[in-house]
């Protein structure tokens, strides 16, 4: 079904609630995520950050309110329904399978969104290449250091072709190199797959160089959205989440 006479190339979530017994985990919180848009999702520990993501693809039950994706009601979708609709998400913890070489990771990604086998090898080879993997693509993936493992956890799920890719903590124990170069690979990302990309990191220099808007959530609740600028120096923002301190990173990563 299609919603309304709005411009429909977007993924929207309308008052999405998650309560657990005696915890609203997620308490009425929106989104508007554009295409070719970086998203970024911020907030304190426990904010629910995760479980919003969880909802929007469907990961958990007890949900309420509605998702519309391009223009479809797609709230009532299972979540292979949705990924094959173009919503992919990775999770807190981006594993890829250690045995499988590089390439082939990112082969069962393409594989997994419906791709023949010679179609799938051919995307499989272009990501690798436009995401500077190549020089790795034989190497089996626990050979790899944590950032490039991590690199490649995300090239399989843009290998599936999501529309709209949500992100959970991509950065989290990566060191400052590795911080850099993924932020370098999600902002190819949107350049080139032209997809939204949905960010949730604690990091604030990725967050602050290559969002174009950033949302901030506080006890299951919406505390802020706006762009880098507005969200910097929002005092709300700074005294439950940046701080002083990180409103200073904040300041020192202008996005591109
Ligand atoms: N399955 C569950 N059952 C009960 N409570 C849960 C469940 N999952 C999450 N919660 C609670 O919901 C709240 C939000 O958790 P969530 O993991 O979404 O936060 P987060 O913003 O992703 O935090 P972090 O930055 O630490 O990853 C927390 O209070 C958490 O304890
Ligand atoms: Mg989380």
């Amino acid at each position: 079904m299609t919603v309304g006479g709005t411009s429909t190339k977007k993924l929207v979530a309308e008052q999405i609630r998650v309560h657990f017994e005696g915890v609203k985990a997620v308490d009425g919180i929106d989104l508007e995520l554009e295409h070719g848009q970086i998203m970024g999702l911020i907030g304190p520990n426990g904010a629910g950050k995760t479980t919003f993501m969880n909802a929007v693809s469907h990961f958990v039950g007890r949900t309420t309110g509605r998702i519309i994706l391009d223009g479809v009601d797609v709230t009532k979708l299972a979540p292979h329904q949705l990924a094959a609709r173009g919503l992919v998400r990775t999770f807190q913890d981006v594993a890829t399978f250690p045995e499988l070489t590089v390439f082939e990771n990112v082969e069962l990604g393409a594989l997994g969104s419906g791709l023949n086998r010679r179609k799938a090898r051919q995307r499989a080879w272009e990501l690798i290449e436009s995401l500077d993997l190549s020089h790795l693509a034989a190497l089996p993936s626990s050979a790899l250091p944590h950032g490039d493992e991590r690199r490649v956890g995300i090239a399989r799920a843009v290998a599936v072709n999501p529309k709209y890719l949500l992100l959970d903590e991509p950065a989290a124990g990566l060191d400052d190199d590795e911080s850099l170069q993924l932020a370098d690979t999600i902002a190819k990302i949107r350049d080139e797959i032209g997809c939204g990309v949905l960010l949730v990191e604690h990091d604030m220099r990725i967050i602050f160089k290559v969002c174009e808007r950033i949302q901030v959530i506080d006890f299951g609740k919406p505390l802020a959205v706006g762009t880098p600028d507005e969200i910097r120096n929002n005092s709300s923002v700074i005294e439950a989440y940046l701080g002083v301190k990180g409103a200073e990173t904040a300041k020192g990563h202008h996005s591109a």
